[in-house]
């Protein structure tokens, strides 16, 4: 389907989400691809905070363990509406193989023992369908207007993509090598900085107080691609260069170095954003992953946004990182356009959004 309403399902529009792609073990119910009716996220930071980044086996053997408890608390939470759930939505990649396994295989014996059809989800239309969910209580907004441009900034993913309408992506252009998250993740551990690096980066950043270091932007000439890791380098050359002989920094070089970073990818993901909605007459700006959740970018984004007379779409930060809800939103869409997956479902771990320009 690409543009327009979906069709209308005639039913309760009641879809039960699953998503294991990466570390969080997550099952949600979304009416009509916007309300969130329940949502449960079992997060697997501490685990990987141990081994300083995720150890696949681990996450796939986490997700075994925690996708019955997720499931049970969700239908404890949906209260009568579990009756008239219509599908489930399940991650098919891209992800990791083992953890994207578990939920398939999760949405597969649900199917078998409920009846449900299972709808495939791409996790990456996912992080963009986070803008449409409304939290239980939250007033009710119009959902986002297409044309529109979206940002995906994760652990594994950097892109900008164009929708014309419903499920209709463009790919604009993407990182050729480290994804934002990743960047923010390495250069994280190379400040002595806990796992995962994004958040921890944002709060040693706050506390800078010199703010004058420059580090290297990529701006790839007219592109709208990005590149990371020039700077992680010239990043990890300065970490090098700053470290007493023990390899540890001062806090306040942390700061301070950490900012810098921060300031570098911020600046190059808001100025490519920006343009891309210029270029494309898009009415809308959408933001999601994990990345999304950085309080810089999202108020860089809010300023350049209000300058465009564009409205900023940006999930709170517990709806940019990975979650269900937005499995169960993208699945509604996915649904009424008449995606359906048979008992072989497969894991699609190199899965891609949208074609290249
Ligand atoms: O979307 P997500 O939860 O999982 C993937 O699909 O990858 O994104 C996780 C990434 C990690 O790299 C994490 O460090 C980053 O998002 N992240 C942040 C922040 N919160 C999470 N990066 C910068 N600032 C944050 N506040
Ligand atoms: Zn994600």
């Amino acid at each position: 389907m690409s543009g327009g309403r979906p069709a209308a399902t005639g039913g309760s529009g009641l879809i039960l989400a699953v998503e294991t792609s990466c570390d969080e073990t997550a099952v949600a119910l979304v009416e009509r691809g916007r309300q969130i009716r329940a949502s449960v996220v079992a997060s697997q930071v501490a685990l990987h905070a141990a081994t300083g980044g995720i150890v696949p086996e681990l996450a796939a053997r986490e997700h075994l363990r925690w996708i019955v408890p997720a499931f049970e608390q969700v239908r404890a939470d949906a209260g009568d509406a579990w009756a008239r759930i219509e599908a489930v939505a399940v991650t098919e990649g891209p992800g990791l193989a083992g953890s994207l396994l578990v939920g398939i295989n999760f949405a597969k014996a649900l199917a078998c023992v409920r009846g449900w059809p299972i709808v495939p989800v791409n996790h990456l239309e996912g992080h963009i369908y986070a803008a449409w969910l409304l939290d239980p209580g939250e007033p009710e907004r119009p959902p986002p207007p297409f044309p529109l441009v979206a940002l995906v900034v994760s652990g594994g993913h950097t892109m900008l993509v164009a929708m014309r309408g419903h499920l209709d992506e463009r790919l604009l252009g993407q990182t050729v090598d480290d994804a934002a998250g990743e960047a923010f993740d390495k250069v994280g551990r190379l400040l002595g900085l806990p796992y995962p690096g994004g958040p921890a980066v944002m709060h040693a950043a706050a506390d800078a107080r010199r703010r004058d270091r420059v580090f290297p932007r990529a701006w790839m000439g007219e592109s709208l691609d990005f590149s990371f890791s020039g700077l992680k380098t010239a990043a990890r050359r300065e970490i090098e260069r700053l470290a007493g002989s023990d390899g540890a920094l001062p806090p306040a070089e942390v700061a301070e170095l950490a900012f810098a970073f921060q300031a570098s990818v911020v600046d190059v993901l808001a100025v490519k954003t920006l343009r891309a909605a210029e270029e494309t007459g898009a009415r809308a700006i959408v933001l999601g992953g994990g990345v999304a959740a950085n309080a810089p970018l999202r108020e860089r984004m809010a300023r350049g946004a209000e300058r465009l007379g564009l409205p900023l779409i940006v999930p709170r930060p517990g709806l940019c990182t990975d979650n269900a809800a937005m499995i169960g939103a993208a699945g509604w869409y996915r649904y009424a356009a008449g995606a359906r997956a048979g008992l072989d479902l497969d894991a699609r771990p190199s899965l891609r959004l949208g074609a290249p320009r």
